[in-house]
């Protein structure tokens, strides 16, 4: 009521005051102009918040009473409550402020807020009211309760979806208090305020557009609240918005087909590339991996993808087997997004394979005789690598007689070409290399063993072009000679050697009854025993044959000696032996010293030192009158003979040969020293003599034969004398006729000459030279009918009936031969 009265009075006022403040003025102008209106009652307005002892209002003036009064009736201000704002001053008469005064915490929302009190004065006691009304100032920002508000929008939020926002403060009234809201930026949210019953306003943000992550992951919103002052106040708050992330994106691959190039036989962990995709969620939306999508074709065994797109190789890759890879790769994301690409792979060759070299035929073993161009093996040969690493070449190994020839398209034969000998060689290995063009060259080999098989192409050969073998009479029969030996160099039964004896005559006598070969062996018998007298050699052939079809055969001449053995005693030709030796040299009394007395004559039909001979006397009456030449016999006076030697002499000559043991016998010579035959004859009676001493002797042997057999003496004993019994016999026999007998004796090989009678012995010897002979050789001729004589040189070797002897000294150039003639046969001179 009181404010419509100042209203009312004002208006003729209001123009002089400045725009600012102008409330404030106009209520002091009203507070000096009040009191006339209203008695006993005074009202002023003032601003909130003026300085401790500001003026308020003349409050003396105004209620029209003097200072003296104000001070005599003790005036003062009387309040329930609200004494503290204001203070009355006595002195000026005025009202000033007491204590800031704050119309918010005073009176909150009230309006109009105005402090009530009453200033009382005493003598005489009067009572005036005061209302100061409190005018708000723009003193308060809006405000928010926090100065941050914090959102988790997922990304998938649709649009409309609402956010509640903190709403503001303004502890002002009126235009001061809270007017507006404002948000920025408005990118995705839009603000919506909605009227509330109490009129204050909800504030809400509104998704107008979608959120993406990938975008803008966090925002930061300013929400501001602004009151409607003068000045303009405001508060603001921090709208903080994270945008949640969800798997609205999947993994993208940077390429969609990647490329490759590896070598073939890259080794195990080899990086062949790295693919990569990239998803462009969080967290684990955005997490990749990768992985290889292949199935069946074992590209997925051969490759490995890491977890950073790695592709690993994991395998062997062989160019061969295949000349790329496809690899199918997929990246996905843990929310199963995903993406697929494909990695070409392509591989490269390396010469990594050695030629293969396959046998497609071969033979073991071929024959020697095989025509050249004979195909030992077919062969083929392949390199599996491609160009020039797969370019393949094949030789053989040199020196031998084999070829290798290219057929088709990596086929080979290896052939003959030239003559082969299992002789030679028996076996070849031939060896096949192949080698490529790559760089490094690689190459294989392999040996093929090739066994030659035998012909019988080669005959048997002996060791010996001949042999010559020598075997000492008398022999054993079947005594093994030596043996012959062939060898064939055939093989097996091809070489497998029989001997064979070849049929011959040797003294018309098949040499089979000679000696015998050892079919096996080759080792030679002697069938019989063989007499050096009868066959001093003989000559065969032996033949060497092999086993093979037909079988090849060759021969060989044998030729076996016969060695003389000491198997014959000297045969005395003259003196002739009788069993009374009543032959007898005659010698003149008036023989002179050397006087040739006779010569002992003997043959010995063995051969070389088992036929030289030689003469000794053993025996002789007087050993002094007598010599014997030891290598002629001749029996020479060596004194001049004397009237005191005996007529009777009795000489006995051992002829001995020089074999090994010796052989030897011995002749009896009797030689009378007369001068007519007569003399020699009364003497040679007395020879009688002898048989008186034999007929004893003969009678001594008889008994002791009887006292022998008595005593059962072996038999041989008894047999032997037996013998010696007829023995004695026959020369009583011959004795008893009282003549002289003259038995002409013979060797065994004068069987055929016919006996003469006659006692004439003539005997001539010849000395001469020979140059040829160099051997010491007794040379025995052999004697026959013919009876003539001559000493020519030339016609001595054809002599009949001669016996010879060449004598050579141990210098080897002197030579005696002598010539012998038989006695009983030289009838003639
Ligand atoms: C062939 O090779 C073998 C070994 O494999 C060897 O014993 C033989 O002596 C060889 N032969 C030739 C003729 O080289
Ligand atoms: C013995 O060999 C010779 C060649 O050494 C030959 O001429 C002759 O015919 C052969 N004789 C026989 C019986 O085989």
């Amino acid at each position: 009521m009181d404010n419509h009265r100042f209203l009312w009075i004002a208006p003729s006022w209001i123009v002089a005051f400045s725009a600012k403040r102008i409330a404030w003025h106009i209520l002091l102008f009203l507070s000096a102009i009040a009191p006339r209106a209203a008695y006993g009652q005074v009202s002023y307005s003032i601003a909130e918040e003026m300085a401790k002892g500001s003026f308020v209002g003349n409050i003396a003036q105004d209620l029209g009473l003097d200072l003296k009064r104000l001070k005599s009736g003790k005036a003062r201000i009387y309040t329930t409550d609200s004494t503290e704002y204001i203070e009355l001053n006595r002195e000026r008469g005025v009202l000033v402020i007491k204590e800031r005064i704050d119309r918010e915490s005073l009176c909150g929302q009230t309006t109009p807020c105005a402090l009530h009190f009453q200033i009382i004065l005493e003598n005489p006691m009067e009572l005036y009211r005061v209302t100061v009304e409190i005018v708000d100032v723009n003193d308060n920002a809006p405000t928010f309760k926090n100065n941050e508000k914090r959102f988790e929008i997922s990304e998938s939020a649709v649009i409309g979806s609402k956010f509640v926002l903190e709403k503001a403060m303004d502890l002002d009234i009126g235009t001061n208090g809270l007017q507006s809201y404002t948000l920025n930026p408005t990118d995705n949210f839009v603000l919506k305020l909605h009227n509330q019953a109490d009129g204050s306003k909800k504030v809400e943000m509104l998704l107008q557009k979608p959120l993406d992550r990938e975008k803008e992951e966090n925002m930061a919103l300013l929400l501001t609240a602004m009151d409607g002052g003068d000045p303009l106040m405001s508060g603001t708050v921090q709208i903080s918005i994270t945008v949640l992330d969800i798997n609205d994106n999947a993994p993208v691959f940077s390429k969609s087909v990647y490329k490759s190039i590896i070598a073939e036989n890259s080794p195990k962990g080899t990086l062949v590339t790295s693919v990569s995709a990239s998803d462009a969620d969080k967290g684990g939306n955005g997490e990749v991996s990768y992985l290889i999508s292949n199935t069946l074709d074992g590209v997925s065994e051969l490759f490995h993808i890491k977890e950073n797109g790695d592709v690993i190789l994991e395998g062997k890759i062989d160019y061969e087997a295949a000349k790329f890879y496809q690899i199918d790769i997929e990246a996905v994301d843990n929310g199963g997004l995903s993406d697929s690409s494909r990695l070409i792979v392509d591989v490269t060759d390396v010469n990594d394979n050695s030629p293969v070299i396959n046998v497609v035929s071969k033979s073991t073993s071929i024959n020697e005789d095989s025509a050249t161009n004979t195909i030992v093996a077919m062969i083929s040969v392949d390199d599996p690598d491609s160009d020039t690493n797969g370019q393949v070449h094949c030789g053989i190994n040199d020196n031998i007689p084999f070829t290798i020839k290219s057929t088709s398209n990596g086929f080979y034969s290896i052939v003959t070409d030239s003559a082969l000998d299992r002789e030679t060689d028996s076996e070849y290995n031939i060896t096949l290399m192949c080698s490529d063009e790559g760089v490094p060259s690689l190459s294989s080999n392999i040996t093929l063993k090739l066994q030659i098989t035998d012909v019988n192409d080669n005959a048997p050969l002996f060791q010996k072009s001949s042999y010559e073998a020598s075997i000492v009479e008398n022999n054993s029969p079947g005594l093994s000679v030596f043996a012959v030996r062939a060898v064939d160099a055939d093989w097996k039964q091809n070489a497998r050697v029989s001997y064979i004896l070849d049929e011959s005559v040797i003294n018309g006598v098949a040499i089979s009854s000679y000696v015998s070969v050892n079919a096996e062996s080759g080792v030679i018998h002697a069938v019989r025993s063989f007499d050096y007298e009868q066959i001093k050699d003989f000559q065969f052939r032996v033949r060497a044959q092999d086993g093979g079809s037909p079988p090849l055969s060759s021969n060989v001449s044998v030729k076996i000696i016969i060695q003389d053995q000491n198997d014959n005693v000297p045969q005395i030709l003259y003196p002739v032996q009788t069993s009374s030796s009543a032959v007898a040299e005659i010698v003149p009394r008036s023989a002179d010293i050397g006087y040739l007395v006779t010569k002992v004559v003997a043959v010995d039909v063995d051969s070389g030192q088992n036929a030289w001979l030689s003469y000794k006397l053993q025996k002789a009456t007087d050993r002094a009158l007598f010599e014997v030449g030891a290598q002629n016999g001749e029996i020479r006076t060596i004194r001049q003979v004397t009237d005191k030697d005996a007529v009777k002499q009795k000489l006995t000559v051992v002829v001995e040969d020089n074999g090994q043991p010796s052989r030897s016998a011995t002749v009896n010579v009797n030689v009378a020293l007369a001068d007519s035959f007569p003399e020699m004859l009364s003497e040679f009676t007395e020879f009688t003599h002898d048989k008186e001493y034999n007929d004893n002797l003969t009678f001594y042997l008889v008994l002791a034969l009887a006292v022998v057999s008595f005593l059962f003496i072996v038999s041989i004993i008894a047999i032997l004398s037996v013998k010696c019994y007829r023995w004695r016999r026959e020369r009583m026999f011959y004795k008893s006729n009282g003549q002289l007998p003259v038995i002409p004796y013979y060797p065994p090989l004068y069987a055929d000459v016919g006996g003469t009678g006659t006692l004439q012995h003539v005997y001539n010897y010849e000395h001469y030279r020979t140059t040829d002979s160099r051997k010491s050789d007794m040379k025995y001729v052999r004697p026959c009918n013919q009876s003539i004589l001559s000493l020519d040189n030339t016609d001595i070797q054809t002599l009949p009936h001669a016996h010879s002897e060449k004598l050579i000294d141990d210098s080897g150039d002197q030579v005696r031969s002598l010539y012998y003639f038989s006695p009983f046969r030289v009838t003639k001179m």
